[in-house]
């Protein structure tokens, strides 16, 4: 009954309230229950407050710091579960490489579950989508023979990204000079300004008389604001093709989302980008231009936000960083050139190498606060292996001050005074690829995880031990493959 629903939830935060446990690890014990007629997902885990992922209706994976976490290989094994895999922001700017059975996949714009036979995909309405870039990523499926029939939906209300918006996204950066953003330049940006400036067109425009009006008019604005020769009559004569090949992709998949999941199909919605890299929570003007955090996942798939069940953070054992912007944990020497060699730290997109640096505490807790996570995936734990010392960023001190957590400083010249306290912990030698359990891990490891654990206030329930999807040491619970 609902009065005993409440008792529990009361017994469970005065336990919080007397016991030094964050409030966040109480609140990760609320345990999803599904409605009837609803499919209930099993994990093994019986008692764990860890959240697997196994184990929600609509699940959300969320990259916690600036991008490239390794969100791929989680969705790729959770993906197994669910019945439907959707991408709810961004666009070609994000670069999942998956690794299955030895064949590298690099999907910039399609959901991670297209490789599975049964699996329904989704391209959520706060996607925007580059027709050219999405064909050729299908075209690679279809080298590799996997069947995609019938299994991929394309919102009518995500945006198109013309070439003009790529065009305008180079311009824009020329002009910057060295304060350019370092953006992907695949138009993402001036693409989600069309967007906002209401003369953006969308993918079921393709498909309306009119088209060309509209698409002329926004070309006409485009150019109207940034000087450039354009070939709209080879654009045009391009989408029209395209548009054949797309028809039967095109629906209404906020109605086709809703009623799938009121009929009891779950829901994995795989994040792009990550939380600094928000539009609002970001480390503005060096973000991407859409919402990358949990609210998005509302916005850019029509799931109301009391639907979503849970969300796991993603959140790689040190910290990258592609592209410019604040980095306070950033190491400009030989530990973060290994980190760069050894964990392969190259854009996926761009090829550019990523910046490294330790872990930084406080951008996790700022992420969990803004996603409020029941677990969180520890990814590329490996590439530390063999280090000494490990170093984690703490907390963050402005003019001799510790910030609270969840504080984080909105502007550049704040992000610029921000000194990182940092604690040191011994490193491990030795492989833990072969490592499937939480306990299989060295000491040192297991020791590092737990305090991360200890100071954002959330469970670790995936560890990544290596690029492959079986290696992974899960805490709680069995993983299923
Ligand atoms: P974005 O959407 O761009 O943020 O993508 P992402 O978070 O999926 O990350 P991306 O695929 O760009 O980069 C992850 C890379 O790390 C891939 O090449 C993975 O194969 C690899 N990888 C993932 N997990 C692990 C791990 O635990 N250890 C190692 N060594 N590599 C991993
Ligand atoms: P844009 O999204 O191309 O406009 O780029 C804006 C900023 O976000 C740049 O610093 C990019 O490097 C960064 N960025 C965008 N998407 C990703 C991603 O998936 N991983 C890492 N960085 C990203
Ligand atoms: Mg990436």
């Amino acid at each position: 009954s609902l009065a005993a629903v409440f008792a529990r939830a009361s017994a469970r935060l005065s336990a919080a309230s007397a016991s030094p446990a964050p409030l966040a690890r109480a609140l990760a014990n609320v345990r999803y229950t599904p409605a009837a007629g609803t499919s209930f997902l099993g994990g093994t885990r019986a008692f764990s407050s860890i959240c697997s992922g196994y184990d929600s209706q609509v699940l959300t994976v969320l990259g916690g710091q600036w991008g490239d976490e390794g969100k791929g290989k989680l969705v790729d094994i959770l993906a197994l579960k669910y019945d439907m895999i959707a991408r709810f922001n961004g666009g070609a700017n994000a670069g999942h490489t998956l690794v299955v059975d030895g064949k590298k996949f690099a999907f910039h714009l399609l959901p991670c579950g297209m490789l599975y036979q049964d699996k329904t995909n989704i391209i959520g309405n706060g996607v925007v989508v580059h027709i050219p870039t999405l064909l050729k990523e299908l075209q690679s499926l279809d080298d590799a023979d996997v069947d995609y029939d019938g299994r991929l939906k394309i919102s009518d209300r995500a945006h198109l990204v013309l070439d003009a918006h790529q065009v305008v996204d180079g311009m824009r950066e020329t002009a910057l000079g060295s304060g350019a953003i370092g953006t992907t330049k695949k138009g993402i940006g001036p693409t989600y300004a069309s967007k906002c400036n209401r003369n953006g067109l969308r993918v079921g425009d393709l498909f309306e008389d009119g088209f060309e009006q509209k698409y002329n008019a926004l070309v006409d604005n485009l150019q109207s604001m940034y000087d450039f020769e354009y070939d709209r009559k080879e654009e045009l004569e391009r989408l029209y093709a395209y548009k054949e090949k797309i028809d039967d992709m095109v629906i209404d998949t906020v109605h086709y989302v809703n009623s799938s999941i009121r009929s009891g199909k779950t829901v994995l919605a795989e994040g792009a980008n990550a939380a600094l890299l928000d539009i609002d929570f970001g480390t503005y003007p060096y973000v991407t231009s859409s919402p990358t955090t949990a609210g998005g996942v509302s916005t850019g798939l029509g799931i109301a936000p009391t639907k979503i069940d849970a969300s796991i953070g993603v959140v790689k054992a040190y910290t990258t960083r592609v592209g410019a912007g604040p980095f306070p944990t950033e190491l400009e020497d030989d530990v973060g050139q290994e980190m760069r060699d050894v964990g392969h730290e190259y854009g996926t997109t761009t090829g550019r190498p990523r910046r490294c640096g330790w872990l930084d505490i406080p951008v996790v807790q700022y992420g969990h606060m803004v996603n409020n996570y029941q677990s969180m995936n520890i990814t590329k734990l490996d590439v530390l292996s063999g280090l000494d010392e490990i170093k984690i960023g703490k907390e963050y001190k402005i003019d001799g001050e510790v910030l609270p957590y969840g504080m984080m400083p909105s502007t550049l010249d704040g992000l610029a005074k921000v000194e990182v306290e940092y604690e040191s912990m011994e490193g491990w030698k030795c492989d833990i690829s072969k490592c499937t359990k939480f306990e299989d891990l060295p000491h040192a490891a297991q020791a590092y995880i737990k305090r991360i654990e200890e100071l954002v206030g959330v469970e670790v329930s995936w560890v990544g031990t290596g690029p492959g999807r079986l290696e992974m040491a899960t805490q709680g619970f069995e993983a299923v493959y």
